[in-house]
């Protein structure tokens, strides 16, 4: 499958324009984003590229979103606030996508605002990228899985089981967004080495305190997996003096640069395959089994 040649440019009030530069008439459409340094932007972008491809008459389109805007902002935290994830679903269905793929999904059940918006929705799981690399790991260091909020419980334990590992768990209090702190925490990770599992590290501010508090519960090492590395703010200077010996994330967010131990596993075969089959009306359920065995 070739890219079609597309023209995005600013005009000079930051306004957006798009143009696909060649027909893609009765075509099945994949608009891949990521929602980089400026999410606000990106998903503007997304909105008229999709839109502009329904004015165009592609027969189908799928949005590629391996991160998707306000993924965290699932559900009413307290009153007045928004369930931006279906915001989401709604802008989406309303230029006429007809599926989301995404990749590990902060809240899995978010699904159902994309159901019940009208669209086809894929969540593909990251761990079978990461699980060969931590199993490997795991042979001479014995890990406790630690699971650094109760939100990211389900994954973690996940990793538990199919490693054969302890786990861990910390509960987190979250008086605003960005600021966070540990209210308890419940596991033996004494003179063990440690690897905390999230779906995302943002500010790094929830992932430097769990590993603080791990050190203080006399852990020895201690490694952590993040699909999606947004690394906002001073995040990348956070993560290089933290006691952290290695982090695994994924390039689902584009850095230039990133600290020595952040270690990035590519989505891309993973993604390529899921958008193949989708394309071609197989069983993405059979891709996604494949790449666990390897
Ligand atoms: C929250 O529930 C998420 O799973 C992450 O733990 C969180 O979003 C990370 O944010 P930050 O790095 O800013 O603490």
């Amino acid at each position: 499958m070739e890219p079609v040649d597309t023209i995005i440019q600013d005009f000079s009030n930051k306004e957006i324009f798009t143009k696909y530069k060649e027909t893609i008439r009765g075509r099945d459409v994949f608009i891949t984003q990521c929602f980089n340094s400026d999410p606000n932007k990106d998903l503007v972008e997304t909105l008229i590229l999709a839109d502009a491809a329904f004015a165009a008459s592609a027969r189908r389109i799928t949005l590629v979103l391996p991160t998707i805007y306000g993924s965290r902002q699932d559900r009413k935290s307290s009153p007045r606030t928004p369930i931006t994830i279906s915001t989401m679903a709604k802008l989406f269905k309303s230029v006429e996508a007809d599926r989301v793929i995404t990749v590990s999904l902060h809240s899995p059940q978010s699904a159902a605002g994309f159901y019940s918006a009208g669209l086809r929705f894929d969540n593909i799981s990251s761990a079978r990228l990461f699980l060969p690399l931590m199993e490997e790991m795991n042979k001479d260091k014995d890990f406790v899985i630690v699971a650094p909020d109760v939100g990211a419980l389900g994954k973690a334990s996940h990793y538990a089981e199919y490693l054969g590992c302890d786990i861990a768990f910390a509960n987190k209090k979250r008086e605003k967004a960005n600021k966070s702190e540990i209210t308890a925490f419940v596991g033996d990770v004494k003179d063990r080495n440690c690897f905390i599992v999230d779906d995302m590290i943002d500010t790094g501010g929830s992932l430097v305190n769990v590993a603080n508090m791990l050190k203080e519960e006399g852990a020895k090492e201690i490694n952590c997996l993040a699909t999606h590395l947004i690394l906002s703010k001073d995040a990348k200077q956070k993560l290089e003096v933290a006691p952290i010996n290695k982090i695994f994330g994924s390039d689902s967010v584009h850095h230039e640069e990133l600290p020595d131990k952040v270690e990035v596993v590519s989505l891309s075969e993973l993604l390529s395959q899921v958008i193949y089959r989708i394309h071609k009306d197989k069983s993405v359920g059979a891709c996604v089994e494949e790449i666990t065995k390897r």
